[in-house]
């Protein structure tokens, strides 16, 4: 009914304000809701359109009554305006990020796609994508989920308004920082900490006023206990904040150059527990966080175990920190250092497990839940990528196995069945509920949209992921082929032969993945367009 109800609304040519017809004055309603909630999320005032445009004495009214009530209720209400804007920022830098995923990938297929300019060549591009990824769409997911479960969960409003919108806006200056600097080629050359000194000073900045924000809101909590999702989320706001200090220690010659302080071995070694802790903190722990908080919500059941989460959360962020050394397997390392790396590791499996069970047990007694609704398959299924990668990793990290795959597409595979499989799933599956109801709706615009980009996604990651692990043991098998003389039996470029079909196969799962992520796009846009301020500021009030 309420869906017939907003696609009929939307298909209706809206009139301008000033027609005084029935029919115009509906519209109308709609035409200032809609451009209030995009006006807003740009920061303009919430008057700004009503007072100067609303011209009809009855619709200025009302607008101004809805203006009333949201400042007298100020106090009261959640900030979701902070929230909103992140869930669309998360959805350009997943949309922009995704696409040069799928244009990197087009570029091992067609390497004429390299278009012979410095600036798009697959050096420059590849870290791009992995920034924007990584702090556009992930980082913009985790403070959307944080900003919006803390304050549900310590039933207050954000710390600041000001503040909040400072992470916002310095956020994303951060990662158009980015967008620019790279494909120019500015870079530390450090894997996911790339940017240069003066942009990783700014992004410091950003992230000390974001703990500031969130913590604060945590100590001004009118609960007694603090939410287990709040604590994944504060191990990650303050983990990375220490990774990203520590990493980017260095010496500047220029505001786009500078050289880091350490060298050899232990630049490495820096950089690896730096960039091994961005995975368990950046995609996990935050992530870990968010499924805390969605799952329970969507499938409306307590968490399973509260003495498990607390448990599983103390022994990741003890062991996370240790695992960093199996990136440096068979290296200049000491030996020692990669041996306790692989143990760590290995260990790492129990806690990660723990916490894909707990997730996946909060659904006891409500699989049923899983035929009808999409949301929660997107959050189930990350569940289980989240199970499998954390399986995979372990079994890299053995030294012997690592001989193999490392260097090879199988760790590839591995980072995208942990990047689309767990961190994007999780994503879109908080993202659809959110959405509905910071913008003030019943649901989304199309259920069937949302099953429909469920299994685009899903054949996405299957065709990525599986076209990497045959192409990682290909690679790893006739690099290691050696004849009776004692010769390589395969020529590297014979290799990369072999891995053409498995290039294709992973180009075409991309398209899958980001048509899904189109279409998600789509979706919100259509509920966005018919949300409903005086909805969406009821539900921002707090119980
Ligand atoms: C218990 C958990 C995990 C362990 C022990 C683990 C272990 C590993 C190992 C051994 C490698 C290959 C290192 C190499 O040969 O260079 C690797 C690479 C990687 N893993 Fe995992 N992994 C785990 C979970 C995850 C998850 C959940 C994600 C993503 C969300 C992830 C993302 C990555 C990334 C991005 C790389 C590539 C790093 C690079 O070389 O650039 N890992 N991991
Ligand atoms: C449409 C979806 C995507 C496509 C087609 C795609 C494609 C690619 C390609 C072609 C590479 C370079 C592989 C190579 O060097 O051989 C890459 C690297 C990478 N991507 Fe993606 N990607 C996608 C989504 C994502 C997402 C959502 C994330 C994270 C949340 C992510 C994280 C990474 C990381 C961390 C690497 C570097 C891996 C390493 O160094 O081992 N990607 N991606």
């Amino acid at each position: 009914m309420d869906l017939r109800r907003s696609a009929l609304q939307t298909h209706l040519k809206p009139k301008k304000p000033y027609q005084s017809t029935a029919d115009g004055r509906r519209h109308a309603l709609h035409l200032i809701r809609i451009n209030r909630v995009f006006l807003s999320l740009f920061c303009f005032r919430q008057g700004f359109y009503s007072a100067s445009h609303a011209r009809p004495g009855g619709l200025a009214r009302l607008c101004m009554d809805e203006l009333t009530m949201s400042t007298a209720t100020i106090g009261q209400a959640y900030n979701y305006k902070v929230v909103r804007q992140f869930i669309v920022a998360t959805i350009v830098w997943g949309v922009v990020g995704m696409a040069m995923g799928v244009f990197i990938a087009s570029q091992l297929v067609w390497p004429e796609m390299n278009l012979d300019l410095p600036w798009t060549t697959f050096g420059r591009l590849r870290p791009l994508h992995t920034s924007l990824v990584i702090f556009g769409f992930a980082g913009s997911a985790q403070f959307a989920a944080s900003y919006y479960a803390v304050q549900r969960t310590c039933q207050v409003r954000l710390y600041s308004d000001k503040l909040a919108a400072f992470t916002f806006w310095g956020w994303q200056s951060v990662i158009v920082v980015m967008l620019i600097t790279l494909p120019l080629g500015y870079t530390t050359t450090k894997e996911y900490a790339e940017i240069e000194f003066s942009g990783a000073v700014w992004m410091t900045v950003v992230w000390v006023a974001y703990a500031v924000v969130f913590f604060t809101t945590v100590v001004q909590r009118k609960t007694k206990h603090i939410y287990v999702g709040n604590w994944f989320f504060g191990a990650f706001i303050v983990v990375i904040a220490m990774l990203h200090v520590v990493n980017h220690l260095s010496n500047p010659v220029g505001w786009f150059k500078s050289y880091p302080v350490y060298s050899g071995a232990t630049d490495a070694m820096v950089q690896w527990w730096y960039g091994h802790n961005a995975v368990g903190f950046f995609l996990t722990t935050g992530f870990l966080g968010m499924m805390y908080y969605f799952v329970p919500k969507q499938v409306g059941r307590p968490v399973y175990s509260y003495r498990l989460s607390i448990v599983h959360f103390w022994a990741l962020i003890t062991l996370y920190i240790w695992a960093g050394p199996h990136h440096l397997h068979y290296t200049a390392l000491p030996d020692w250092a990669q041996s306790l790396g692989m143990a760590m590791s290995l260990i790492l499996l129990a806690p990660s497990w723990g916490g894909m069970i707990n997730g996946m047990m909060t659904l006891s007694g409500a699989w049923h839940k899983l035929r009808t609704d999409p949301i929660l398959r997107f959050l189930v299924l990350s569940l289980a990528f989240y199970g499998m990668s954390t399986f995979e990793g372990p079994m890299m990290a053995i030294k012997t196995v690592n001989a193999l795959s490392h260097y090879t597409d199988w760790t590839i595979g591995h980072v995208h069945a942990g990047a689309l499989g767990w961190v994007a799933m999780i994503t879109f599956g908080a993202i659809y509920h959110m959405v509905p109801k910071v913008f003030g709706r019943e649901q989304m615009f199309s259920t069937p949209l949302i099953n429909l980009h469920f299994w685009l996604a899903t054949i996405g990651t299957v065709l990525y992921i599986a076209s990497m692990w045959v192409n990682g043991i290909t690679q790893g098998l006739m690099w290691r082929a050696i004849n009776d003389d004692g010769t390589l039996t395969y020529s590297f470029v014979e290799a990369l032969q072999a891995s053409h079909p498995g290039f294709v196969v992973r180009f075409a799962g991309g398209v899958f993945f980001l048509s899904g992520m189109l279409l998600m796009a789509y979706n919100c846009w259509r509920t966005v367009r018919v949300a409903d301020v005086v909805m969406a500021e009821r539900e921002a009030q707090i119980a």
